[in-house]
């Protein structure tokens, strides 16, 4: 079944589709996590209050609920960073369908610490339910953009992958909005905002047994050519016997390769350094752009931007970025990746500092507030043009199948590290710098701008193996097995091709 002779091209086939439905009902429970935690603060708080009362007889002094508040939102991180680096094993020890699967023990264990932490009366129930889905979320970052990236047609990698980055934004919005006080934003309610987190997690392990492996883990690492080539396991055409390294002694070498290459050797080999680089680079250029600076505490940042409902204004910032996701979404197999992360960051930076000017100028023109608030909604629309959605998937292009899981392991550990950086530490830098905070962020903005012009190289339209043989220089042997490889990468795009996988 052909669902969707697509605006891209190529078709999208009914399994495909699905698949990739299933896997980013992971990334839609990430964004979920990130923006859930915004708007109910106030109420949760006065709920680790009560329980303090109830346990020692005294209201909870300010410095502890902070300390206890900071480390609810920021354990997330930490438990992202942990899993993330987990990735490489995890991925090529139980494959990526399966261990998308086994990761929703830990969205259950989560979400079931949050859901009851209020009728236990436990505030380490909480802060433990958000370590465990940090953790669920770490490995669904590294997970679900390399199995759509390995399940993709590489004419529309690009567009599939940012389906990551809107399932996630959509999961912000979705969070902000039933986060309303009116709905379940409320002292009853809370820990229903919080602990249904699971339905989506249901929902995906019913859909994940009718998805195929990624077919190139299978033929790739796991050298299962019949699986990876029988309609049961749903990979049809493509997969040439001449590849396969037992046929083909030419490809043995390069077929080891891929089997193994470790996080150590990411770093050693002068093959992958710059991919890594570049790799760790655009994750840094995600977050240290400082938007989460804007989902974390956007509450706040409206409130002293003068702006009068900051908690609509917040969601009003969940729209503009889900909107514009989805312009990246149409824009990313045209433009390319390179020029819309440039865009993007560029874009972010005037901003910053048209945000800074509106700041600092707020007592004398009361007017400046509304400047700040566009100036905030333009800085998260140039986010999702590039720097949003494009780093994710960008990594699982720049390498080939042997490197990838350790590639995605370390950028997803750059990722949340500086997620968590950015997380405890702005509070502390706006208190520092008052209105001028953003111009971090600006000098930053231009650092990475630079770097995207001169280092990092345009991937659209090219296969795997085009792309990791550009940065390694080939004795001409080495280059006939890449085109060889290239050729069978694209054949691997029977999942857009006529009569496949429906
Ligand atoms: C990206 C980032 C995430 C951020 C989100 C905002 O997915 O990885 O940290 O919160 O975009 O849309």
């Amino acid at each position: 079944m052909v669902v969707a002779a697509s605006w891209f091209g190529p078709t999208v086939t009914g399994t495909l589709a699905l698949s990739v439905f299933t896997a980013v009902l992971g990334s839609f429970q990430f964004g979920y996590n990130i923006g859930v935690i915004n708007a109910p603060q106030k109420i949760i708080e006065a709920d680790y209050n009560a329980t303090w009362v109830h346990r020692y007889g005294e209201p909870i002094p300010t410095a502890t609920l902070t300390t206890l508040w900071s480390l609810s939102v920021a354990i997330f991180s930490i438990g992202g960073m942990i899993s993330s680096f987990c990735v490489g094993v995890i991925s090529e020890w139980l494959g990526r369908r399966k261990a998308m699967l086994i990761n929703n023990l830990f969205a259950f264990i989560g979400g079931g610490l949050m859901g009851m932490a209020k009728i236990s009366r436990s505030f380490e129930m909480m802060i433990l339910g958000r370590f465990v889905i940090g953790a669920y979320c770490g490995l669904a970052s590294g997970l679900v953009p390399m199995y759509v990236g390995e399940i993709a047609p590489t004419s529309l990698r690009g567009a599939l992958g940012t389906l990551h980055q809107l399932a996630i934004v959509t999961g912000i919005l979705i969070a902000q909005v039933l986060g309303l006080e009116s709905l379940l934003g409320s002292e009853e309610l809370w820990p229903v905002l919080v602990g249904v987190t699971v339905l989506p997690t249901v929902l995906q392990m019913v859909l994940l047994p009718f998805c195929p492996e990624s077919p190139r883990f299978l033929y790739i690492i796991r050298c299962q050519e019949h699986h990876a080539k029988s309609g049961e396991d749903q990979v049809t055409t493509g997969i040439e016997l001449q590849t396969h390294p037992k046929t083909h002694p030419k490809l043995t070498g390069r077929m080891d390769m891929e089997r193994k290459v470790s996080i150590a050797e990411l770093f050693r080999s002068p093959m992958y350094r710059q991919p890594i680089i570049i790799a760790i680079l655009l994750q840094l250029s995600q977050q240290l752009s400082g938007v989460n600076a804007i989902f974390y505490y956007s509450t706040s940042i409206f409130q002293k931007a003068g702006v009068q409902s900051p908690v609509y204004a917040t969601i009003g910032a969940g729209v503009v970025n889900c909107a514009f996701t989805v312009v990246s979404l149409f824009l990313v197999e045209r433009t390319g990746r390179r020029t819309l992360h440039m865009l993007g960051l560029s874009g972010m930076c005037g901003c910053a500092i048209v945000m800074t000017i509106a700041l600092a100028l707020l007592d004398s023109v009361p007017w400046m507030s509304y400047i700040s608030m566009l100036a905030i909604f333009g800085f998260v629309a140039f986010f999702e043009v590039g720097p949003g959605p494009i780093p994710w998937f960008f990594v699982a292009e720049l390498f080939s199948q042997g490197p990838r899981p350790a590639a995605m392991a370390v950028a997803g550990f750059s990722n949340w590290t500086a997620n968590f950086i950015i997380g405890f530490g702005f509070q502390y830098l706006a208190e520092l710098c008052g209105p001028y905070v953003f111009l971090i962020f600006a000098v930053l903005l231009v650092f990475f701008l630079i770097f995207t012009f001169f280092r990092v190289p345009e991937t659209r339209g090219k296969t795997f193996d085009q792309i990791s043989a550009s940065f390694s220089q080939h004795p001409p042997a080495m280059m006939d097995l890449d085109m060889e490889l290239g050729k069978q990468s694209t054949e691997l795009d029977y999942l857009g091709g006529e009569g496949s996988l429906d």
